[in-house]
């Protein structure tokens, strides 16, 4: 694919296509220019990182309606931050979270960093988190690389190389086809259109934005990529 056309490709498709999700901007006010909170593009993050979006939206949901600002959660007792946690599981998440909203608020003045490296300082954010953070909520030119998006790289490319050997090939790709601009919508279109089209099993190539530049569909094996090791 050449990069400036997928990107193009990928962004009209996710103006019409896009889930809506709790954590994002309406398409109205989106096309209005209001930007995402960083709290709430943190938070869902956060959230998202082990759990299925299905299980993650009313968590959401009941957290920043008790919750609704930084200032907010950070003031919270633990004990009220992991009962309210409990029953998604991974409870470091929960303890991270309360230590990342009180450093933020003390250290930061109640102001998520923008950058990558300032996120990748704080309680709880790894690379992938930050780079959805930075991307969704700040605008920066990262590549988030999940699971998702290395299924959508490897049939864009019919990457031979098996997973997870793969991986840095892959990154490198991803890298090269994130766009300057809307670089935090591009994200998550990949991340919709890995979740909704090109599937684990019988992608509904049909309906892809970017099935005429896909290597793997013009060869009629969406399926057989990635490729995994022999075990
Ligand atoms: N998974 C991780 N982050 C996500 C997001 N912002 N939207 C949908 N799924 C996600």
């Amino acid at each position: 694919p050449e990069p400036r056309a997928f990107a193009a490709d990928l962004l009209a498709w996710y103006d019409r296509h896009a889930r809506v999700l709790p954590w994002r901007v309406a398409p109205a006010d989106r096309a209005a220019g209001v930007r995402p909170d960083p709290y709430r593009v943190w938070l869902s993050e956060i959230m998202l990182q082990q759990t299925t979006v299905a299980a993650v939206k009313s968590y959401f949901e009941a957290f920043t309606l008790r919750w609704p600002r930084l200032v907010d959660l950070a003031a919270a007792t633990r004990d009220e931050v992991m009962s309210a946690w409990a029953g998604l599981g991974y409870y470091s998440r929960a303890r991270n979270l309360k230590a990342c909203a009180e450093t933020v608020a003390q250290a930061h003045g109640g102001v998520f960093p923008a950058s990558e490296a300032g996120l990748r300082a704080l309680p709880g954010i790894g690379p992938y988190t930050a780079a959805a953070i930075a991307a969704i909520a700040f605008d920066e030119v990262a590549t988030v690389v999940d699971g998702n998006v290395e299924r959508v790289v490897s049939r864009l490319y019919r990457i031979l190389t098996p997973l997870p050997l793969a991986k840095a090939e892959i990154r490198v790709l991803a890298e090269r086809l994130t766009p300057a601009a809307r670089p935090g919508d591009y994200a998550q279109a990949m991340m919709d259109l890995g979740a909704t089209i090109c599937t684990p099993k019988r992608p509904a190539c049909s309906l892809c934005p970017v099935n005429t530049v896909c290597a793997a569909a013009a060869v009629g094996d969406p399926d057989g990529f990635p490729v995994k090791a022999p075990k």
